[in-house]
């Protein structure tokens, strides 16, 4: 293995590591260093070039931190993430389809009873959410239990917030005897992804604008069916074409209806605008092994 030259040193790498114990990492190294090699000879990568994607990777790690996730947000903005998400949920027609995860889940969002507000103080025009969990085969899925969250009025969320006391705008539900929930919250603006890093900067560089449509998470679990991550989009928003992550599927977007006043779903008397949606969820059954 010496006098390696541009059309030998790949197959000598892809050599060097063929006493990988573990196959599956045998089967990912080989196709990463061809590829990765491929690439920088289809461009002909200069040296430049070289250093600079290595000085950025760099500052993409060093913008990292238990609550900025650069390295998933240069995933999310390369269509990495969308192509994983959609690789590992294929489902039959009819299931509702998932999206990307994003960073802004926590592991310890308050449980709320169905109908309670969620949104615990955020201001905003009141939305009263309301759906069902069902089976493919149109069964009521009992039980099933939902974590929400979402941005607020002017497109952040609480965990954006240094001065956060409490969490507001996420929520872990269980769906009701038939797979029904509802809940209170206010509707959520559309709003850039954190930009300000190397990530905000590829952006720039590329022309490309940081939004993404206004949007609600969930993240639904039941016994017997596959976990479902996945948003509920606005109809109508600017961004569902341009979606800075690529996470928009039209079986996705719902009309986030308004209500110029009256009786909302809560029984109470709204004088302002409220809004409501309604979407139902359908699980895919987990195959026997
Ligand atoms: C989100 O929807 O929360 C999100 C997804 C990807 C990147 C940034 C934010
Ligand atoms: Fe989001």
């Amino acid at each position: 293995m010496r006098n390696l030259d541009e059309k030998t040193v790949t197959q000598a790498v892809i050599a060097r590591n063929a006493d990988t114990p573990n196959p599956r990492l045998h089967q990912v190294m080989t196709s990463l260093v061809q590829h990765l090699h491929s690439f920088a000879r289809e461009v002909q990568l200069t040296e430049e070039e070289w250093d600079y994607g290595i000085d950025f990777l760099t500052r993409v790690g060093q913008m990292c931190s238990p609550t900025r996730q650069e390295f998933i947000l240069l995933s999310d903005t390369l269509g990495l993430s969308t192509l994983v998400t959609a690789q590992n949920h294929r489902k039959p027609m009819g299931c509702t389809e998932a999206t990307v995860f994003g960073p802004f889940h926590v592991q310890d969002a308050p449980r709320y009873d169905l109908g309670a507000d969620i949104s615990n103080g955020l201001s905003g025009s009141p939305w009263f959410v309301s759906g069902t969990v069902k089976s493919i085969d149109g069964a009521e899925i009992p039980h099933a239990i939902l974590e929400v969250w979402q941005a607020d009025d002017e497109g952040f969320y609480d965990v954006q917030n240094p001065e956060m006391a409490e969490h507001q705008g996420r929520a872990v539900l269980q769906a009701d005897d038939h797979g029904a929930f509802n809940f209170k919250t206010i509707v959520p603006q559309a709003y850039p992804i954190p930009h300000d890093g190397p990530v905000g900067q590829m952006l720039q560089a590329l022309n490309r604008h940081p939004w993404r449509p206004a949007h609600l998470h969930f993240m639904i679990t039941a016994e017997g069916y596959e976990r479902l991550v996945t948003h509920v989009f606005k109809e109508g928003c600017q961004y569902l074409d341009s979606d800075a992550v690529f996470g928009v599927r039209s079986s996705l977007v719902a009309e986030w209806v308004r209500h110029e006043a009256g009786i909302a779903p809560d029984g109470n008397l709204y004088e302002t605008a409220f809004y409501t949606l309604e979407f139902d969820f359908i699980l895919n059954p987990v195959r026997a092994a």
